[in-house]
């Protein structure tokens, strides 16, 4: 590789950004490519120059993750793109090293993003930890639930009020899932309070409507858009329960002009299509890997997190990229918590990193994969000895791309 990596200074922010609609075969307008930068300011950003000119760039979002028990610090990267004229020569390779040497200055055990293309990072030790699926509901008829919808009020709020009113209950969700981005107050601006979103996106502006009475904390939330073909997106819902789902549900299925609601990303776990009483009206359209995840420093996450079962394993990890990660070492999780060290006695389960890391949250059974053939047990119960230490009572979620 002859190109040499460096930090893309504020001045340069533009230029990556070209590089990245570039890559994307994106054409950006100025409101959109003023989001870009203003999120690129609160980044890492890594470039790859070739003499002067930018061929590679990555950024990485400093960021909470929500892991089970409580968050972790953590990267997600974004904006990954290479020159067409220079890809396929390591461009990507080298610049991915210098992101975990960077994760390892600043302390960040974990890497996330949302991959363009699933073939591209699972080299690089990500696994897929979460999943999502995409729902259409037929609202050219009344949406029927076998649940009582809660009858507070719903109330559409102005976007910019958006993260008072919709923030507690956002936490409140983090905190019962892995895979939640903490969101500061510059999140919420560039993703809902403009209530524009992108200039080059067909959609109208966010809407914002909250369930509960005013001053009193919100039981549930929906961000949407009416677009094209009369259609409603979800951008996001979050619901304190099920009647609080049903109620945001059934608003939506009801909006006029409109002929149909899509979901983009509802979590692995929601409730509507248990609670639709007629899922040919709910049809679930997709299901797909949506956060990726990378273990930067394994005995970190894995001494972390909450454990739902007591567990005494030996774990062989290989990790080509991050070798501090690779050896045989010893997982113990009693009452007080978990601790991890390296030890000469035989594995229980072999497995590389990017496996490890889709487990991670518990949105993925270790088992599942000794089944695919890509984790080895060889300490027959090991894995569903890992699985039942691993369990979360919610499945991990990130919705995080819109
Ligand atoms: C994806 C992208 C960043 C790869 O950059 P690159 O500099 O070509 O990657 P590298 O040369 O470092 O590739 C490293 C390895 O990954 C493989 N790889 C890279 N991109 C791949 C892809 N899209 N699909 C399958 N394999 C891929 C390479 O073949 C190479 O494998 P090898 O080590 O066995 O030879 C670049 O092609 C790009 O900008 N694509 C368009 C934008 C995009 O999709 N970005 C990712 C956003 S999540």
């Amino acid at each position: 590789m002859t190109t040499d990596l460096r930090g893309v200074p504020e001045g340069h922010v533009d230029r990556a950004l070209d590089l990245a609609y570039l890559a994307f075969h994106n054409r950006a307008g100025d409101a959109t490519r003023k989001r870009h930068r203003e999120a690129l300011l609160h980044c890492e950003r890594v470039g790859a120059y070739d003499d002067e000119e930018i061929v590679g760039f990555a950024a990485a979002r400093r960021l909470g993750l929500s892991v089970p028990g409580g968050e972790l610090p953590a990267v997600e990267l974004d904006f990954v793109s290479v020159a067409p004229t220079h890809r396929r020569r390591g461009v990507l390779t080298g610049m991915m090293g210098e992101l975990w040497r960077r994760c390892a200055a600043a302390d960040r055990p974990l890497a996330c993003l949302w991959a363009s293309e699933d073939a591209i990072y699972g080299r690089f030790g990500f696994g897929p930890a979460t999943e999502a699926y995409s729902v259409e509901i037929d609202t050219t008829r009344p949406l029927n639930l076998r649940v009582t919808p809660d009858r507070r009020p719903l109330r559409l709020i102005a976007p910019a009020d958006a993260p008072d009113v919709l923030a507690p209950l956002y936490e409140t969700s983090r905190a019962r899932r892995g895979g939640r981005f903490s969101r500061d107050a510059a999140w919420w601006r560039r993703a809902v309070c403009s209530g524009d979103g992108d200039d080059d996106a067909k959609d109208g502006p966010s809407r914002v409507v909250v369930l509960g009475d005013k001053g009193a904390p919100a039981a549930g939330y929906v961000v949407y858009r009416v677009g094209e073909k009369a259609t409603v997106t979800v951008e996001e819902m979050v619901a304190a329960d099920a009647p609080a789902a049903a109620a945001l549900w059934s608003y939506l299925a009801s909006i006029d002009l409109t002929r149909k609601v899509r979901a983009w990303a509802l979590a692995p776990d929601d409730p509507l299509p248990h609670f639709a009483a007629d899922r040919d009206q709910v049809r679930v359209t997709g299901r797909w890997p949506a956060l990726w995840l990378r273990l930067v420093d394994v005995a970190r996450a894995l001494t972390s997190r909450s454990w739902a079962a007591p567990a005494d394993l030996v774990l062989e990890v290989r990790d080509a990229t991050l070798p501090a990660n690779a050896g045989r070492f010893r997982l113990t999780v009693d009452p007080s918590g978990a601790a991890y060290g390296a030890t000469g006695d035989p594995a229980g389960l072999v497995l590389d990193v990017r496996d490890l890391s889709a487990c991670y949250l518990g949105g993925v059974q270790v088992r599942q994969l000794v089944r695919a053939g890509l984790v080895e047990e060889r300490t027959p119960g090991a894995a569903r000895s890992l699985d039942a230490a691993l369990e979360t009572e919610y499945l991990p979620f990130a919705g995080e791309g819109w």
